[in-house]
């Protein structure tokens, strides 16, 4: 079982790792003449149009969880085409000189979107049942298999209750070349991270529209790959998304999934293979049923203790629910767009920060958590926090407190650490997401290092959610790993570094 051996997962991890020289020293340039494309076009697929006017859910991007009635809950179209839409459609488009950029809903690594998502259905209403894959620029859905393919899904993931009882499922996929022209072989890192995002739009979006939702990352890698048709060196599943439930009893019986042979237009005219990042994928994959079975067991289990505060507590106080933003998560998914440049003189309150915290600490819904659990840890550098001290901070999520480790102005640390960028040194307050990766490889073999990465990039994700919520910015940064390991130790010895969001107040240049 190659997922158990996880000197797979450690040696992609330190060979990825930014440093002050790996960062001068790679000779990496940007091949601006083959820049692969953005999306994923099967042009000899007729587009089934989604619907455009679909009704907004109208449900407050910050809000209680939102409780999904039980019983049966059954998308149709419209549903499927408001989460698609809200998840990983284009939201804004800006020319530049070299072309044109289209900004989708979540925030991506180098808006090089490298996810594609498919849509695995029974007979629902406005669609038949099929193998579908959306495509957000001419925002349709072509077919690549006509017929109900659940039950494929459902032995893939040997019968996971939500995927099996699932009117219809979103498989998300990553295409290794569309970021790994940019990026190299730390695609892999970021597949993670930018499939995190857009997870926390769909899986808001999705509860917003009363419909339950969940990750899955048990599955058998190669029979979902082949129901979707991948060629596997260049794109591969990276998880599951059930939406809504039947009780109309256990899906069809798998049926064959031959070969499609459907032509996609080429990304680039060269593309280059990063074996790194085939070989960490093939050493997580999960090959058997036994497989899928020992994953979905661990996510049952706890992961890790909490750590008992050593140092002076501040205690968190999110907004009260009356003075909470009423923005529809409709409305804060328009909205966003990363930071480009933080107001330095700014400052944030510590009811606002409360508030963002509040919804990392709840968590989401995954076939590898137990609930309540996370494999994140999250660190904090608080510089203008209205009733925060400046300094480094642990977040107790289980207390809903900040533990002080040390206090002090660190703008020019927080610099260094989110590779020299001026995000992080302007931002009111640096999140840093920190992962035991000893512990979680050894329960969950190298797909726990996967499983991390998703986590931090769907938390990430939510945080910015709830800063847009407020009028906030904020933007997904990358770092030095092991400085920031060193920067919050000793009490971050053994973590390593996985996910930076930097969060404060867009500055307005005049007349904005
Ligand atoms: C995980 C993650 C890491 C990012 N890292 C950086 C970074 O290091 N520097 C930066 O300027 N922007 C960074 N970004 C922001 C992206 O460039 C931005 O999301 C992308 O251009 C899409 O734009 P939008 O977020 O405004 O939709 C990051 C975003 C994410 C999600």
């Amino acid at each position: 079982m190659k997922n158990r051996d996880v000197q797979a997962a450690w040696k992609y991890h330190e060979g990825t790792k930014h440093s002050y020289w790996s960062i001068r020293t790679n000779p990496h340039f940007l091949d601006w003449a083959n820049q692969p494309l953005p999306f994923k076009i099967y042009p000899t697929v007729e587009p089934i149009l989604l619907p455009q006017d679909v009704p907004q859910t109208g449900v407050a991007a910050i809000s209680e969880r939102v409780s999904v009635a039980g019983g049966d809950s059954v998308p149709d179209l419209r549903d499927l085409a408001r989460i698609l839409f809200f998840s990983a459609g284009i939201t804004k488009h800006r020319k530049h000189p070299g072309g044109e950029i289209y900004f989708r809903a979540a925030a991506c690594t180098g808006a090089l979107y490298e996810i594609e998502l498919y849509v695995v259905t029974g007979e629902l209403e406005g669609l038949d049942a099929g193998v579908y894959h959306f495509n957000p620029a001419d925002v349709s859905l072509r077919a690549l298999r006509k017929g109900d393919f659940r039950g494929n899904l459902a032995r893939a993931t040997t019968m996971e209750s939500a995927v099996a009882c699932a009117p219809a499922t979103i498989v998300c996929a990553g295409t290794y070349w569309r970021n790994a022209w940019k990026y190299g072989a730390r695609t892999y890192r970021h597949f993670g991270w930018d499939n995190g995002t857009l997870l926390a739009n769909m899986l808001a979006v999705a509860a917003s529209s009363g419909l339950p939702a969940e990750i899955v990352l048990g599955f058998v890698d190669a029979d979902v790959n082949r129901l979707l048709d991948l060629e596997t060196r260049r794109e591969v599943s990276l998880c599951l998304v059930p939406i809504g439930r039947t009780s109309e009893g256990s899906p069809p019986a798998p049926q064959e999934a031959p070969p499609l042979g459907l032509e996609t237009i080429p990304l680039s005219e060269r593309e280059v293979e990063y074996p790194a990042m085939l070989e960490m994928h093939e050493a997580s994959s999960l090959a058997s049923e036994d497989e899928v079975a020992q994953w979905r067991e661990r996510g049952k289990q706890t992961v890790l203790p909490a750590s008992a505060p050593a140092g002076e507590e501040v205690r968190l106080q999110p907004l009260p629910r009356e003075e909470q933003p009423t923005d529809t998560i409709e409305q804060v998914i328009l909205r966003r767009g990363s930071t480009r440049t933080f107001d330095k003189t700014a400052s944030i309150t510590r009811a606002e920060l409360s508030t963002i915290l509040d919804s990392a600490a709840r968590g989401i819904a995954a076939d590898f958590l137990a609930p309540g659990e996370q494999l994140n840890d999250l660190y904090l550098i608080a510089h203008s926090v209205q009733g925060l001290a400046p300094g480094a901070y642990f977040f107790h999520r289980e207390r809903n407190t900040l533990e002080l480790l040390k206090q002090g102005k660190f703008r020019a640390e927080a610099h260094r650490l989110g590779l020299e960028q001026q995000l992080p040194a302007d931002a009111c307050v640096d999140v840093f997401f920190l992962a035991d990766l000893n512990r979680i490889l050894g329960g969950y073999g190298n797909r726990g290092y996967r499983a991390a990465q998703l986590e931090a990039g769907a938390i990430g994700g939510k945080m910015y959610l709830a800063a847009y919520a407020q009028h906030l910015g904020a933007s997904g940064l990358t770092f030095f790993d092991d400085e920031v390991t060193q920067f919050f130790s000793p009490h971050a010895k053994d973590k390593s570094a996985i996910f930076l969001l930097a969060i404060g107040k867009p500055l307005r240049r005049k007349g904005q």
